[in-house]
Protein backbone atom coordinates (compact mmCIF):
# COMPACT_ATOMS: atom_id res chain seq x y z
CA UNK A 1 0.00 0.00 0.00
CA UNK A 2 1.84 3.44 -0.88
CA UNK A 3 1.59 5.53 2.35
CA UNK A 4 1.62 10.08 1.92
CA UNK A 5 3.44 10.70 5.15
CA UNK A 6 1.74 14.57 5.98
CA UNK A 7 4.39 16.17 8.65
CA UNK A 8 5.01 19.74 9.79
CA UNK A 9 8.52 19.14 12.30
CA UNK A 10 10.27 16.96 14.42
CA UNK A 11 9.35 13.85 12.39
CA UNK A 12 10.00 10.99 14.39
CA UNK A 13 7.20 9.59 13.84
CA UNK A 14 7.84 9.46 10.38
CA UNK A 15 11.25 8.24 11.28
CA UNK A 16 9.62 4.80 12.41
CA UNK A 17 7.60 4.28 9.45
CA UNK A 18 10.63 4.70 6.97
CA UNK A 19 12.21 2.27 9.45
CA UNK A 20 9.05 -0.32 9.66
CA UNK A 21 8.75 0.15 5.94
CA UNK A 22 12.64 -1.30 5.04
CA UNK A 23 11.26 -4.44 6.57
CA UNK A 24 10.50 -6.96 2.98
CA UNK A 25 7.49 -7.91 4.77
CA UNK A 26 5.89 -4.63 5.43
CA UNK A 27 2.66 -4.67 3.55
CA UNK A 28 3.61 -0.56 3.47
CA UNK A 29 5.72 1.89 1.20
CA UNK A 30 6.23 5.33 1.32
CA UNK A 31 4.97 7.00 -1.71
CA UNK A 32 5.87 10.52 -0.87
CA UNK A 33 6.24 12.53 2.44
CA UNK A 34 4.95 16.07 2.43
CA UNK A 35 5.79 18.73 4.60
CA UNK A 36 3.68 22.05 5.03
CA UNK A 37 6.77 23.69 6.86
CA UNK A 38 10.07 24.51 5.15
CA UNK A 39 11.76 24.36 8.31
CA UNK A 40 10.99 21.11 9.50
CA UNK A 41 13.80 18.74 11.10
CA UNK A 42 11.32 15.94 9.26
CA UNK A 43 12.92 17.02 6.06
CA UNK A 44 16.09 15.62 6.83
CA UNK A 45 15.05 12.69 8.18
CA UNK A 46 13.26 11.88 4.89
CA UNK A 47 16.49 13.20 2.66
CA UNK A 48 18.91 10.82 4.69
CA UNK A 49 16.98 7.70 3.83
CA UNK A 50 16.37 8.42 0.68
CA UNK A 51 12.63 9.17 0.32
CA UNK A 52 10.55 11.39 -1.92
CA UNK A 53 9.85 14.80 0.24
CA UNK A 54 8.15 17.29 -0.71
CA UNK A 55 7.27 21.09 0.77
CA UNK A 56 3.97 22.79 0.39
CA UNK A 57 4.46 25.73 2.05
CA UNK A 58 0.64 26.33 3.17
CA UNK A 59 2.03 30.25 3.30
CA UNK A 60 1.84 30.26 -0.36
CA UNK A 61 -1.83 29.56 -0.65
CA UNK A 62 -4.40 32.36 -0.27
CA UNK A 63 -6.63 29.72 1.99
CA UNK A 64 -7.07 26.95 2.92
CA UNK A 65 -9.15 25.44 -0.22
CA UNK A 66 -6.27 26.20 -2.28
CA UNK A 67 -3.65 24.56 0.01
CA UNK A 68 -5.45 21.29 0.56
CA UNK A 69 -6.39 21.42 -3.40
CA UNK A 70 -2.57 21.27 -4.08
CA UNK A 71 -2.10 19.08 -0.80
CA UNK A 72 -4.62 16.60 -2.35
CA UNK A 73 -3.21 16.69 -6.24
CA UNK A 74 0.06 15.88 -5.10
CA UNK A 75 -1.09 12.79 -2.70
CA UNK A 76 -2.79 11.88 -6.19
CA UNK A 77 -0.34 12.47 -8.38
CA UNK A 78 1.88 10.41 -5.84
CA UNK A 79 -0.44 7.27 -6.20
CA UNK A 80 -1.06 7.67 -2.72
CA UNK A 81 -3.70 5.34 -0.92
CA UNK A 82 -2.96 5.73 2.51
CA UNK A 83 -2.91 9.02 3.73
CA UNK A 84 -1.01 8.82 7.38
CA UNK A 85 -0.71 12.33 9.34
CA UNK A 86 2.07 12.56 11.61
CA UNK A 87 2.47 15.31 13.48
CA UNK A 88 0.86 17.51 10.81
CA UNK A 89 -0.58 21.41 12.58
CA UNK A 90 -2.64 21.85 9.95
CA UNK A 91 -6.80 21.90 9.73
CA UNK A 92 -7.69 19.98 6.60
CA UNK A 93 -10.89 21.20 4.90
CA UNK A 94 -13.56 18.91 5.34
CA UNK A 95 -13.53 18.77 1.16
CA UNK A 96 -9.92 16.67 2.10
CA UNK A 97 -11.25 14.80 4.57
CA UNK A 98 -14.08 13.73 2.85
CA UNK A 99 -12.02 12.86 -0.34
CA UNK A 100 -10.09 10.43 1.97
CA UNK A 101 -12.50 9.39 4.11
CA UNK A 102 -11.33 6.00 5.53
CA UNK A 103 -8.06 6.44 3.73
CA UNK A 104 -6.11 8.80 6.06
CA UNK A 105 -5.14 8.14 9.59
CA UNK A 106 -3.75 10.21 12.01
CA UNK A 107 -1.66 9.83 15.61
CA UNK A 108 -2.32 11.04 18.43
CA UNK A 109 -0.35 11.23 21.77
CA UNK A 110 -3.29 10.54 24.17
CA UNK A 111 -5.62 7.58 24.89
CA UNK A 112 -8.55 8.96 23.33
CA UNK A 113 -11.13 10.49 23.75
CA UNK A 114 -9.15 11.87 26.72
CA UNK A 115 -6.84 14.95 25.85
CA UNK A 116 -7.71 16.03 22.01
CA UNK A 117 -6.01 18.69 21.04
CA UNK A 118 -2.49 20.62 21.86
CA UNK A 119 -0.68 20.33 24.35
CA UNK A 120 -1.61 16.68 26.09
CA UNK A 121 1.10 15.82 28.21
CA UNK A 122 1.19 19.36 30.08
CA UNK A 123 -2.33 18.75 30.99
CA UNK A 124 -1.90 14.60 31.17
CA UNK A 125 0.15 15.99 34.50
CA UNK A 126 -1.94 18.59 35.59
CA UNK A 127 -5.08 16.13 35.79
CA UNK A 128 -2.83 13.77 37.54
CA UNK A 129 -4.46 10.85 35.54
CA UNK A 130 -1.86 7.87 36.06
CA UNK A 131 -2.21 6.13 32.55
CA UNK A 132 -2.25 7.88 28.79
CA UNK A 133 -0.97 6.52 25.87
CA UNK A 134 -1.43 6.89 22.07
CA UNK A 135 -4.03 6.59 19.69
CA UNK A 136 -3.75 5.66 16.13
CA UNK A 137 -7.20 6.68 14.30
CA UNK A 138 -9.09 7.32 10.77
CA UNK A 139 -9.81 11.01 10.47
CA UNK A 140 -12.96 12.57 10.10
CA UNK A 141 -13.70 16.57 10.74
CA UNK A 142 -13.72 17.16 13.96
CA UNK A 143 -10.21 17.28 15.61
CA UNK A 144 -8.65 13.97 16.93
CA UNK A 145 -11.91 12.11 16.43
CA UNK A 146 -12.46 9.38 14.01
CA UNK A 147 -13.03 5.35 13.97
CA UNK A 148 -10.05 3.82 16.41
CA UNK A 149 -7.30 1.43 15.01
CA UNK A 150 -5.19 0.76 17.63
CA UNK A 151 -4.55 2.12 21.04
CA UNK A 152 -1.33 1.64 23.63
CA UNK A 153 -1.07 2.27 27.42
CA UNK A 154 1.82 4.44 28.73
CA UNK A 155 2.21 4.76 32.85
CA UNK A 156 2.70 8.45 33.67
CA UNK A 157 5.12 8.21 36.74
CA UNK A 158 5.29 10.18 39.31
CA UNK A 159 8.20 12.45 38.62
CA UNK A 160 7.50 12.79 35.27
CA UNK A 161 8.17 16.51 33.11
CA UNK A 162 6.76 16.83 30.07
CA UNK A 163 10.43 16.13 28.85
CA UNK A 164 10.19 12.43 30.23
CA UNK A 165 6.50 11.73 29.67
CA UNK A 166 6.68 12.87 26.32
CA UNK A 167 9.89 10.65 25.56
CA UNK A 168 7.98 7.65 27.20
CA UNK A 169 4.46 7.86 24.85
CA UNK A 170 6.97 8.46 21.54
CA UNK A 171 8.45 5.25 22.15
CA UNK A 172 5.07 4.07 21.95
CA UNK A 173 4.30 6.04 19.39
CA UNK A 174 7.01 4.81 17.05
CA UNK A 175 5.35 0.94 17.71
CA UNK A 176 1.56 1.71 17.36
CA UNK A 177 1.77 3.82 14.28
CA UNK A 178 3.72 1.27 11.56
CA UNK A 179 2.03 -1.61 13.50
CA UNK A 180 -1.78 0.13 13.05
CA UNK A 181 -0.26 0.89 9.30
CA UNK A 182 0.27 -2.47 9.14
CA UNK A 183 -3.59 -3.74 10.11
CA UNK A 184 -5.41 -1.18 7.02
CA UNK A 185 -2.86 -2.08 4.67
CA UNK A 186 -3.25 -6.03 5.12
CA UNK A 187 -6.92 -5.21 4.93
CA UNK A 188 -7.41 -6.73 8.69
CA UNK A 189 -8.87 -3.14 10.31
CA UNK A 190 -12.20 -2.40 8.66
CA UNK A 191 -14.60 0.40 9.53
CA UNK A 192 -17.92 -0.67 10.34
CA UNK A 193 -20.52 2.15 11.46
CA UNK A 194 -17.73 4.90 12.97
CA UNK A 195 -15.80 1.55 14.82
CA UNK A 196 -13.25 -0.26 13.45
CA UNK A 197 -13.64 -4.32 13.53
CA UNK A 198 -9.92 -6.11 13.26
CA UNK A 199 -9.84 -9.60 11.88
CA UNK A 200 -7.40 -12.19 12.25
CA UNK A 201 -4.66 -10.16 14.18
CA UNK A 202 -1.63 -12.21 15.23
CA UNK A 203 -0.81 -12.42 18.84
CA UNK A 204 2.00 -9.80 18.53
CA UNK A 205 0.21 -7.44 16.38
CA UNK A 206 -2.48 -7.38 19.54
CA UNK A 207 0.32 -7.43 22.13
CA UNK A 208 0.49 -4.14 22.25
CA UNK A 209 -2.61 -2.47 21.84
CA UNK A 210 -2.92 -3.36 25.42
CA UNK A 211 0.58 -4.47 27.23
CA UNK A 212 3.34 -1.39 25.93
CA UNK A 213 6.10 -3.38 24.99
CA UNK A 214 8.60 -0.74 25.80
CA UNK A 215 12.28 -2.53 25.74
C1 LIG B 1 3.43 13.20 18.05
O1 LIG B 1 3.36 13.22 19.43
C2 LIG B 1 2.10 12.87 17.43
O2 LIG B 1 1.35 11.98 18.20
C3 LIG B 1 1.42 14.23 17.38
O3 LIG B 1 2.46 15.11 17.04
C4 LIG B 1 3.70 14.59 17.48
C5 LIG B 1 4.60 14.54 16.28
O4 LIG B 1 5.92 14.16 16.63
N1 LIG B 1 0.32 14.23 16.47
P1 LIG B 1 6.98 13.83 15.52
O5 LIG B 1 7.04 15.03 14.57
O6 LIG B 1 6.53 12.59 14.79
O7 LIG B 1 8.27 13.62 16.23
Amino acid sequence: MKLGVLFSGRGTNLGALIEACKDEDYPAEIAIAISNNPDAEGIAIAEAAGVRVQVINHKEFEDRDTFDAALDATLRDAGVELVCNAGFMRILTSGFVSHWHNRQLNIHPSLLPAFKGLHVHDRVLESGVRLTGATVHFVRDEMDEGPIVAQVAVPVEPDDTVETLTARVLVAEHKIYPMAIRLVADGKARVQGERVVIQGMTESEAGPLYVPALD
